[in-house]
């Protein structure tokens, strides 16, 4: 019997999935996505694309630097500068890769690079020559590949492999492609590419008509050896293949594709949640795999038939996922031993540092809530990893008064660096409003409001709240998330993690003019 295939999981959340609008990540941040996809098993990280910017540079350069256990890969255009910088920020990776990219389809040709085919064959064999001279691991995708003529193709992929590309990745860019089309494609490749045997083909869907998973599987059907894939399928427009997914599907239907990949599909929901929580992008609840119904058996027949024998409704376990079996709680006499345990369960294993500060948050709630629940320790270990940002604004405390018949009113202290500074604000619509007036007082940096959630993080009346920001600043995006047992409480510290980020963006640019 032949051994099943092993398909490569190219995760490329860091750089597409971070183009998708208001899910821009800091540093810290992308360290600990990157650091969670490594020990998820995923083949290569895409770190970012590092001509970018000054910080997409660093982050890439920091991931290379630091994370062990997956090749590091930098995006780049075709050409000596991109190259030459994708290559200074992965080369301190153990497994280094460039990933150069060219348009080839006739209306990118003609509207986009007003090239002509032979122009874009020379510009491809050189810029691969030139990644290749830094190091043996060269990505080339012809981009807008599905929309491009076919003899075309062959020509650019044969020429890539000649100048030394070892992975020919075939990206579905504006997603119009079908399933079929895409099988016909990259069997065409195979059969007609004399040199394709020395490259591994690679796909990379996007998902702008819902097809991107289906698109991923049928060039995997067809002969594909890699996925280029996002958690939570985030990425560009409608986004990217969710990797959640096309591993899933390969795993489950095992019979079907008769391929392997190396990750821990254990690590999929605390990764989904962790890239959620760090972009502020809400998984949907039917979300398959990741969402939280993706388990949840409504119908008294279905859960009839599960209590008989699970396979009847079930295709997957939800521990295979990630999901824990039971909702265990503690409360205020839990220590911190424990509650290192239930995180470690759930999927976040912390630092000595982190863990001091999750069980002082903890220690705080269970004062104020008898029973805590899952839910809530990922509430607050999330917060503790997205709070990722330097606290130059303290909350103190705070006293709102409204009703229904009154004008709002807070009183607000913050504290930064050794003073404190308070304000009393008789203004907007509710005690929220006036939060925010109060705190943009007090800051003195206004923003704009483009997106406000409160979601609770478990069941119950006193259950924490958590919100979700995100504003405007010179127009920029930044994202603030807070979480308390009080919603005025939650939106304070959503505002300032929000105020935080600006200025710790500001002063990064700051630094890198
Ligand atoms: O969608 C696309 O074409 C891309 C390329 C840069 C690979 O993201
Ligand atoms: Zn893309």
């Amino acid at each position: 019997m032949n051994k099943p295939r092993a398909i490569k999981i190219f995760d490329t959340t860091l750089r597409d999935g971070e183009q998708s609008p208001g899910a821009s990540m800091n540093l810290n941040e992308k360290l600990k996505v990157a650091q969670l996809l490594a020990e998820m098993g995923v083949d290569v990280i895409e770190a970012g694309f590092p001509i970018a910017s000054p910080g997409d540079f660093e982050s890439v350069k920091q991931i290379a630097k630091t994370i062990q256990g997956a090749t590091i890969c930098g995006l780049a255009r075709c050409n000596d500068k991109d190259i030459d910088a994708a290559w200074e920020a992965v080369k301190y990776a153990s497994s280094s890769r460039i990933h150069v990219f060219l348009a080839t389809s006739a209306i990118h040709r003609e509207f986009k690079l007003r090239m002509t085919p032979d122009e874009i064959l020379k510009r491809t064999v050189e810029g691969v020559r030139r990644a290749s001279g830094y190091c043996d691991d060269i990505e080339f995708s012809p981009e807008d590949a599905c929309r491009t003529e076919y003899d075309f193709l062959c020509r650019v992929v044969e020429a890539a492999i000649d100048a030394g590309a070892t992975t020919i990745n075939i990206p579905d860019t504006v997603g119009y492609a079908t399933p079929s089309e895409i099988y016909d494609r990259f069997e065409m490749l195979r059969n007609r590419v004399p040199n394709m045997d020395k490259a591994i083909l690679s796909t990379h869907c996007h998902d702008d008509l819902g097809l991107a998973v289906a698109n991923s599987l049928s060039a995997v059907a067809a002969g594909a050896g890699q996925i280029e894939c996002t958690i939570n399928g985030i990425g560009e427009r409608a986004g990217n293949a969710a990797l959640e997914e096309v591993v899933m599907a390969m795993k489950t239907r095992a019979d079907f594709y008769d391929c392997t990949t190396s990750i821990d599909s254990r690590k999929l929901v605390p990764a989904s949640r962790l890239v959620s929580k760090t972009t502020g992008m809400q998984v949907q609840r039917n979300k398959a795999i990741v969402g939280r119904n993706a388990f949840a058996h409504e119908a008294g027949i279905h859960q009839d038939g599960i209590l008989k024998e699970r396979s009847t409704y079930e295709i997957m376990l939800p521990e295979e996922v990630g999901f824990c079996k039971t909702d265990l709680v503690l409360g205020k006499h839990s220590g911190r031993a424990a509650l290192a345990d239930r995180a470690k369960t759930l999927g976040f294993t912390l630092t000595g540092e982190q863990l001091q500060d999750v069980f002082a948050q903890f220690k705080l709630l269970a004062d104020k809530k008898k029973e805590i629940y899952d839910g809530d320790i990922i509430a607050l270990v999330q917060h503790q990893i997205s709070g990722n940002v330097e606290e130059k604004w303290i909350l103190v405390d705070y006293v709102v008064k409204s009703g229904k018949s009154h004008s709002p009113s807070v009183e607000l202290t913050l504290r930064h660096g050794e003073q404190e500074f308070s304000e009393v604000v008789q203004q907007g619509d509710g005690p929220i409003d006036a939060a925010f007036w109060a705190v943009e007082k007090i800051v003195g940096i206004e923003v704009v409001c483009k997106d406000f959630r409160v979601r609770s993080a478990t069941l119950g009346r006193d259950a924490i709240g958590e919100v979700n920001l995100e504003v405007e600043h010179e127009g920029r995006s930044y994202r603030g998330v807070g979480v308390s047992t009080d919603s005025v409480e939650s939106t304070i510290l959503a505002m300032l993690n929000a105020i935080n980020r600006i200025i710790a963006e500001k002063a990064t640019r700051g630094a890198a003019e």
